[in-house]
């Protein structure tokens, strides 16, 4: 199978290029292919005619989107239309990834794929742009709280801080599922070789708040959690641009009724990544 991935070198493209190994591989960066480019997109698509694009690329800056929606939706939403159309043009199939930021957070049970999404954010309603342009052939896998080696992430940040022995204060009334690249990665890869189409709810199992993570991280670093101090997301300050939904967990229900294996509990890839970290 040949497999084109966009956003090949952020935090999930770098797994998913490592994930693919044994298929042909093309892995294209942010600066080898802009997405928001169609003329650029197409022209990839017909040279390198991929079974499947791994639609990988967007523009994940929450804060930055709010403040400039129409490169959000340049990038997010129009580039996911050109992705889309290189690949009819090759008769190719997209697997796009998608975020729980599509949902308000006003829920009080985790959200599967069938309940109704309702962005608080540009960069959500960007991202939900991009959902929009799928077809029936195509896969969608939603995901959330992305964590892992590369790129910037909520378990490198606090982990630095802690180390340099920064007070901190984290959010405790935001809840989700931490997602670990490698594991995210493979499910990918899984659903784009068994070519299921859909909408996929894809998170590491067990929801927490970003407080609680940060606490559970900062001990397994063997520092002290006491550092880690919770306040609410209404007392940030400066608040952040864009609103975040307060619940997000999200219920990988069509993996679970499709008998798919789950992905792990995400205490041992959070253990893990941060033996990584501190061993780096
Ligand atoms: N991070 C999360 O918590 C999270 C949660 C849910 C869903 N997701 C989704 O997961 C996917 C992977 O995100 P990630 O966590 O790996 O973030 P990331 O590290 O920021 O990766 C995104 C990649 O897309 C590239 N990109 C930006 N604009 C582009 C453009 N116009 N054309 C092509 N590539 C472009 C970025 O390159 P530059 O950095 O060089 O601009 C970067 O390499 C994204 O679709 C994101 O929406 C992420």
């Amino acid at each position: 199978m040949r497999v084109l991935i966009t956003g090949a070198t952020g935090a999930l493209g770098h797994d998913l290029t490592m994930v693919f190994a044994g298929h042909d591989v093309v892995a294209a960066s942010h600066e080898s292919l802009d997405v928001a480019d169609r003329d650029a997109v197409l022209q990839a698509a017909g040279a390198t005619m991929p079974d499947a694009i791994v639609h990988a690329g967007a523009w994940t800056n929450v804060d930055g989107c709010e403040l400039d929606p129409d490169h959000a939706f340049r990038v997010n939403a129009l580039g996911t239309r050109n992705v889309v159309e290189g690949a009819r043009l090759v008769g190719g199939r997209v697997c796009y990834v998608s975020t729980d930021y599509v949902f308000d957070g006003l829920g009080n049970r985790p959200y599967v794929e069938w309940d109704a999404p309702n962005p608080l954010s540009v960069y959500g309603r960007s991202k939900l742009g991009g959902e929009h342009e799928l077809g029936p052939e195509d896969t969608i896998v939603r995901t959330s709280w992305v964590c892992g080696r590369r790129g910037k992430n909520f378990v490198k940040t606090i982990l630095e801080r802690a180390r340099s022995g920064q007070a901190l204060t984290v959010v405790d009334d935001q809840h989700g599922c931490p997602t670990f690249t490698e594991d995210l990665a493979g499910m990918i890869r899984r659903l784009v070789v068994e070519r299921r189409p859909g909408l996929f709810h894809v998170t590491n199992h067990g929801p927490t708040t970003w407080f609680a993570l940060a606490r559970e991280l900062v001990a397994l670093a063997g520092l002290d959690p006491e550092g880690v101090q919770p306040i609410s997301t209404a007392e940030l300050n400066p608040p952040r641009p864009a609103p975040r939904p307060l619940f997000s967990v999200l219920d990988n229900a069509a993996l679970r009724m499709g008998g798919v294996p789950l992905l792990d509990d995400y205490h041992a890839p959070l253990e893990r990544l941060v033996k990584e970290l501190l061993a780096s």
